[in-house]
């Protein structure tokens, strides 16, 4: 989806914001990985204070109410997002919709289990490093953990008449996300991990020369306790990021800006 006609910069971005994330709710599998959790988690919930940082539709929300927290804080920046929230959740009582970025959000009790989806498809290129900000922690955030993974192969394996060999050379240094379909493509090794509470990393070097291949693609993995929840490819709305293999050493950094994080990429030996 995407906005045609010119609008006043605060307009765009808030319904940019919008549009984007109200498609990660045709993510079916997405939904089903948290609330599996969270039915199978029931007890860590149940009689709970509650917190959903950045709530979008508060369907997330609405679980923890459902299993029996005894508070939900729904913490949802943007306000088109926050109404929607807060109409979902109007029914519920102990239910506190909060139109506020998470960063001002100070709890006037302690938030025993909070609830995130702040992953990016580069893992730290959305909100994640938010986490880390907070002014508060929580007894225990779900989830907690992630990473990116790696993998190469060459493009002439995908049989596309347009994206072959030759075009796929002027993605040099390029990171395309959706480039291919991420169906049976492996991700072989580690770009980089998060741990909530060991601070985020902005910078990853990492060394392919073990691999062979023209094409280098990136896929997500979302983590509990080092168990996984979600991947890119199964949860559809994280697609594999994929750019033309140039070298066998590269760095992937990750700079958070007013509006977002930055990402840059570049082949160390070329
Ligand atoms: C990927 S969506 C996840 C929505 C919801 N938690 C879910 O899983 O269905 C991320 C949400 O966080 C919100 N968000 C992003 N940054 C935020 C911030 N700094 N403070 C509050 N909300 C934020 C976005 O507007 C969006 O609704």
């Amino acid at each position: 989806m995407d906005i045609m006609n010119v609008l006043p910069e605060d307009r765009y971005a808030e319904a940019d914001d919008f549009l984007a994330f109200i498609s990660i709710y045709d993510d079916k599998n997405r939904t089903k990985a948290y609330f599996d959790f969270l039915d199978k988690n029931k007890t860590l919930v149940e009689g709970k204070v509650c917190a959903e940082l950045g709530a979008g539709l508060g369907i997330m929300s609405e679980k923890l109410l459902e299993l029996g927290a005894s508070q939900v804080f729904a913490i949802e920046k943007n306000p088109h997002l926050f109404e929607l929230t807060r109409k979902r959740l109007s029914k519920y009582e102990n239910a506190m919709v909060i139109n506020s970025d998470v960063l001002d959000f100070v709890p006037d009790r302690e938030i025993d289990f909070a609830v995130h989806e702040f992953y990016g498809q580069l893992l730290f290129d959305e909100e994640i490093f938010l986490l880390d900000s907070l002014k508060w922690k929580p007894k225990l955030l779900f989830p907690n953990g992630g990473k990116l993974m790696g993998g190469v192969m060459n493009v002439a394996d995908f049989d596309d008449e347009v994206v072959n060999a030759e075009t796929v050379k002027h993605l040099d240094g390029v990171l395309v996300s959706g480039l291919f379909d991420e169906e049976n493509v492996p991700l072989q090794f580690d770009v980089a991990t998060y741990k909530y509470g060991t601070g985020t990393p902005k910078s990853f070097v990492c060394d392919i020369s073990a691999y062979t291949g023209d094409l280098l693609y990136f896929g997500l993995v979302i983590l509990h306790d080092g168990k996984e929840i979600c991947r890119a490819g199964v949860c559809n709305n994280w697609s594999y990021v994929w750019t033309y293999r140039k070298g066998n050493k590269f760095k992937l950094e990750f700079d958070v800006t007013d509006r977002g994080t930055d990402v840059y990429f570049s082949w160390l030996d070329r």
